[in-house]
């Protein structure tokens, strides 16, 4: 017992070691170090080189970047001799990829006993070898640049012996500093009713679940950078839709693997045996990348979704498919097993299995190519049942599935199929329609588990579209959508049968964030546009603004988001083509890709003269809801100002505008306390 106690105080002793720096390359020289060669000049290059792409991820001002005259220079660099004082060598690492060419050795007795190089990217990040069993041996770093061609240098710095490996990604060191930032989390274009990660790049969100008591939220993230890459699970939890608080990684890019789209689900009976029946476990299903091939995996977690466990049989399912992602499982009450949608993306077929216990998968049956076929891949389908509004048994189901391009508005986008699913097999009963009429609505998936008493159905997409996702904003790139609530209305058709239309609103929970209203009088609206709100009564730029257009005979009606005196963005009613548009041409920053600027419209009918819109504006976005989400216009728009005012317009003839009013939201990122 007594020896136990001495190893655990030794071992807890070594691991708080503290760090030795190697080398930092802060200096005008390289120090110690013999270089030969002409890659690496005659000093640590403060970051970027002349023709370089940009480097980042590196520590302090300065690093090694052999990219010095281009990639044709060749070159080494030799540390001094040192003492292995720890248990591990790490280092930040860039560059090319192939270690024939590039890298970084350690050296003990002249003789190359470790090695690494970087992963064709100019992003630096952690990487570390177990040098344990060399501890007391002398040691010396070679860096080498023998590459002539593409990719032929590398990017090195921050060297240090520790006794603790650090993660791959540094992204707590980014996110500590950005906490500290005067900016944090309120960037001009930063939403502020609406979710983002604070750092770096998110697309598709991922694992919807609800579970005592909260929504969890996982999201495609890049632990590295702000660019779509490593895709990896970030995760966050809210207790009302509204607030939502960052959690660590879920599930990370691991061994060539990344982690990419897929759903989450409570296993109740333990039919999967990773957890029990008193304490069910949570289940992601996702698909894994890497190696050539997609196939679907599992990752499950005992602690209410705080810490996750890959499943050592992984994978689940694999078809020895290129393009085969994205499932989406749940549980099929009548035929007591669960039911997995997931896609064959380049064939555009959705394929169903079904499991006992979510690891032995079979195949029941398969849709598609259908609906809009001939546009681009298919992804992130979502199926589920929905009642129809007004009614009590009622109910059809819903097939959504999301195209990377060739969607109506331009880029990516969804549609949806209404249908029949009997637990085998699904039949579209009316033919698709589109999710959104925006720009910028994709993959939204529905959150699994949501009790019984509560009953709806609720999801939320990607505020983004794939064709312009680089929009113009740091260190975060892209946000959600509200979450929203989901029902069919049926309608008539042309041929008088009943069909039906998916209606999308926002959850009520919205309401929580109501700070103010402002009465506008909007009841003549004519031209040229007349403002109907004071100077800084909308400054900050996140509010509900919701009006009953009466268009007449004006040939257009509506009213323009002014952020200056020529940039706007206008939400009008077109009276010849009857539609409801969005137009963000002259809403701001719109050159960052030529596609950006421009009008999206929904076929919109006028029911007794009057069109009722509900829209959400948030710093750079507008969710705007017609005919009580008969149709939903999203997009990201971005104004050079967060201080807006509000005008009407109607051209060639009168309108009016009723029952306006705009309702001023909190920001979910202010101390609830102060809410
Ligand atoms: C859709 C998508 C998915 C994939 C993920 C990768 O936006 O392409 O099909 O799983 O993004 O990040």
């Amino acid at each position: 017992m007594i020896v136990l106690v001495g190893i655990t105080l030794f071992n807890l002793e070594q691991a708080h070691a503290s760090d030795i720096l190697i080398a930092d390359f802060e200096n005008t020289n390289y120090d110690n170090w013999t270089i030969s060669g002409n890659a690496f000049g005659d000093a640590p290059p403060a970051g970027t080189l002349q023709n370089q792409m940009k480097v980042s991820g590196f520590r302090g001002k300065k690093l090694v970047n052999t990219f010095k005259h281009g990639d044709q220079t060749t070159g080494t660099a030799i540390s001094k001799p040192f003492e292995i004082k720890r248990k591990f060598i790490a280092f930040l690492i860039g560059g090319g990829a192939d270690l024939k060419e590039v890298g970084i050795e350690l050296l003990v007795d002249n003789q190359p006993v470790r090695a690494a190089t970087g992963s064709e990217s100019e992003h630096l990040l952690w990487a570390s070898w177990n040098v344990e069993s060399l501890i007391g041996r002398q040691a010396r770093l070679r860096i080498y640049d023998h590459g002539v061609g593409g990719w032929g240098h590398i990017n090195v710095d921050h060297i240090i012996q520790t006794n603790n490996a650090p993660r791959r990604f540094d992204r707590k060191n980014q996110l500590e500093a950005y906490r500290k930032s005067e900016q944090y989390l309120d960037e001009p274009w930063r939403p502020q009713v609406h979710f983002s990660p604070e750092i770096n790049w998110m697309n598709d969100p991922n694992g919807l679940v609800y579970y005592e008591g909260e929504y969890h939220l996982f999201y495609q993230y890049n632990p590295a950078g702000n660019q779509w890459g490593h895709m990896s699970w970030g995760h966050a939890v809210s207790r009302d839709l509204v607030h939502w608080e960052n959690l660590p990684l879920a599930i990370p890019e691991e061994n060539g693997e990344m982690a990419f789209s897929g759903c989450c689900i409570v296993d109740h009976q333990n039919t999967s045996g990773l957890g029990s029946e008193r304490s069910p476990p949570m289940i992601a299903v996702y698909t894994a990348h890497g190696h050539g091939k997609q196939v679907q995996n599992l990752a499950f977690s005992n602690d209410r979704g705080r810490t996750w466990a890959k499943f050592k049989d992984n994978p689940i399912l694999d078809i020895n498919e290129k393009n085969f992602r994205d499932p989406k499982v749940f549980w099929h009450q009548s035929t007591q097993r669960w039911v997995m949608v997931v896609s064959l993306a380049l064939e555009k077929v959705l394929v169903f299995y079904g499991s006992e216990d979510l690891k032995k998968w079979k195949e029941l049956s398969r849709f598609g190519p259908a609906g809009a076929s001939d546009k681009s891949n298919w992804e992130c389908p979502d199926l589920f049942e929905l009642e129809v509004e007004g009614s009590t048994d009622e109910k059809h189901w819903v097939l959504e599935v999301d195209m990377g391009a060739g969607s109506i508005a331009g880029g990516s986008g969804g549609e949806y199929f209404v249908g029949k699913f009997n637990g085998q097999e699904f039949i579209a009963t009316q033919d698709a329609r589109w999710v959104d009429f925006g720009r910028d609505f994709y993959a939204p998936i529905s959150w699994s588990n949501i009790p019984r008493s509560d009953g709806r159905r609720i999801w939320l997409g990607w505020f983004n579209n794939w064709e312009t996702c680089l929009i113009p904003t740091s260190p975060w790139r892209s946000s959600m959508s509200f979450p929203r609530t989901l029902a069919l209305r049926k309608i008539h058709n042309e041929k008088d049968r009943p069909a039906f239309r998916l209606i999308q609103r926002p959850v009520d929970e919205i309401r929580k964030l109501i700070v103010d209203e402002i009465p506008i009088d909007t009841s003549v609206a004519s031209w040229p546009p007349t403002r109907v709100t004071q100077p800084d009564q909308l400054n900050g730029m996140h509010f509900i603004l919701e009006t009953t257009l009466v268009p007449g005979t004006a040939q257009s009606c509506g009213l323009r988001i002014q952020t200056g005196p020529d940039e706007f963005l206008e939400v009008g009613y077109d009276n010849k083509n009857q539609h409801i548009y969005v137009d963000r041409t002259e809403s701001g920053e719109v050159n960052f890709h030529p596609s950006f600027a421009g009008r999206h419209k929904a076929p919109t009918q006028v029911i007794n003269g009057e069109i009722k819109l509900t829209m959400i504006i948030d710093r750079s976005s507008i969710e705007l809801f017609i005919n009580d989400g008969e149709s939903v216009i999203s997009d990201r728009f971005f104004p050079r100002s967060a201080n807006p005012v509000v005008k009407i317009f109607a051209s060639n003839n009168t309108a009016s505008l009723k029952d306006t009013r705009i309702q001023q939201l909190n920001s979910i990122w202010q101390p609830q306390e102060k809410n």
